[in-house]
């Protein structure tokens, strides 16, 4: 059996239910503001699931290479390594607000010390990747396929300190996301979603700083969901929102799973604004053939799980056309996957979004600049790093315009 935390306090407890499922229940007496999720009110009753977990806590589990090599280090004797055994091992450095324990014990969340400005300048390839993955895997309570891990940032720490910052006393978490990628099938992932990145920037679209480094090995990126002093906010991508399993992440549409879900959680005075964000960011996803935007790279966050929600900032955007030239779109627009039209997108934006046309267009436009700028910004970086040379100028011939 797990404890589950939300902001630092005790929400209830999770356990095996069957042969595969699982139950959650709150602690008695729990405040509403200790809900787990805005899809899970505190009530009394169990909330069951028959197999695996809840979407929420199955929201932040490692994949790929991070899950392996977890599972390399922590597997029972026999072999077993269940959805509950992952919770266990990471479950005190998570993605959000949400926190795990044994049922018995308290929460330390202490992540060790590792300063980014050493991955960015250091040329260890390979072998910081290993290290750091060693390392900090079990700190990594954080989910997607390519290999990355969460890490604690030295510089970060001390700035706070230098600034006498009131920090919360439980201030040990992980502070940004080191993402890697293997060569032999993604060469230079890093790269390519740093200037994926860039162009989200140049669409003035909310993106947390991330940076490249100096090999091109590693992308480092802050951590949005952390707060000044400490604490983190809370998030739930959009599996959560579509009450879907992490597997199901490619099963959908835009318009449902994605805005319709947003304008049922989403909730601010800056509602419409964020909605146009939403609508940029699905566009510049088709500028930039990113085959992966499916439902877990788009989220929610907020401070209270009872106030308001914004749309997460923008993270995960790829060219993955550049490395499977036949990708088409993770989700559906209009009962396809394939690659809409500029007045595709126009209708997406008109009808579903309630948008003038005039505006649509304002939208789009600006999309299209963002990218033909980054377009520049990229070409300075090939001529200066010619091992990101092939990929680059894939990228520069794949990227798309989006207005008519
Ligand atoms: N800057 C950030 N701050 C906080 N959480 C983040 C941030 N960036 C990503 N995340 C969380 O980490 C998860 C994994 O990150 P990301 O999507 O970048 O990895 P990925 O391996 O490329 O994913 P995929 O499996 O979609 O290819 C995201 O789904 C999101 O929950
Ligand atoms: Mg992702």
């Amino acid at each position: 059996m797990i404890k589950a935390w939300t902001d630092g306090a005790e929400a209830g407890l999770l356990d095996r239910r069957g042969e595969r499922g699982s139950t959650f229940v709150y602690m008695p007496g729990s405040v509403p503001e200790r809900s787990v999720s805005v899809t899970m009110p505190v009530r009394t009753a169990s909330w069951n699931t028959a197999y695996g977990l809840a979407p929420i806590f199955e929201m932040n589990l490692p994949e790929g290479a991070l899950r392996e090599r977890l599972r390399l280090r922590f597997a029972k004797p026999s072999g077993t390594f269940d959805e509950l055994d992952v919770l266990a091992v990471v479950g005190r450095s998570q993605v959000g607000r949400i926190r795990y324990t044994g049922q018995a014990e308290q929460l330390h969340e202490s992540v060790p010390f590792q300063s980014v400005d050493e991955i960015l300048a250091q040329r260890r390839g390979g072998e910081l990747y290993r290290y750091l993955l060693d390392e900090f895997a079990q700190h990594s309570g954080i989910s997607g396929v390519q290999p990355k891990v969460l890490i604690r940032d030295t510089e970060h720490s001390n700035a706070l300190k230098a600034a006498k910052v009131r920090l919360s006393q439980s201030f040990q978490g992980a502070t940004h996301i080191v993402k890697f990628w293997e060569p032999d099938e993604f060469p230079q992932l890093a790269a390519n979603e740093y200037f994926c990145l860039q162009a989200a920037e140049n669409c003035d679209l909310n993106v947390p700083r991330y940076r490249l480094a100096e090999d091109g090995m590693a992308l480092v990126v802050d951590r949005f969901d952390l707060r000044p002093d400490g604490t983190y906010c809370g998030f739930e991508d959009f599996c959560v929102l579509n009450a879907k399993r992490s597997a199901d992440k490619y099963m959908g549409s835009y318009e449902t799973a994605i805005i319709r879900r947003f304008e049922e959680y989403g909730r601010s005075n800056l509602i419409h604004e964020e909605q146009e964000h939403l609508f940029m960011l699905i566009a510049l996803n088709c500028a930039l053939r990113n085959g992966d935007a499916h439902l877990k790279n788009f989220g929610i966050i907020y401070d209270d799980v009872n106030g308001d929600a914004h749309l997460a900032p923008v993270y995960d955007l790829i060219t993955t056309t550049v490395y499977l030239e036949q990708d088409q779109m993770a989700l559906t627009l209009n009962g396809s996957k394939r690659w809409p039209s500029s007045q595709q997108l126009s209708a997406l934006g008109e009808k579903r979004l309630h948008l003038p046309p005039s505006r649509v267009l304002h939208l789009l436009q600006r999309v299209d600049e963002a990218v033909d700028f980054t377009r520049k910004q990229m070409g300075r970086y090939i001529s200066d790093h010619a091992e990101f040379a092939d990929i680059g100028n894939l990228m520069l011939q794949h990227w798309q315009r989006v207005a008519s």
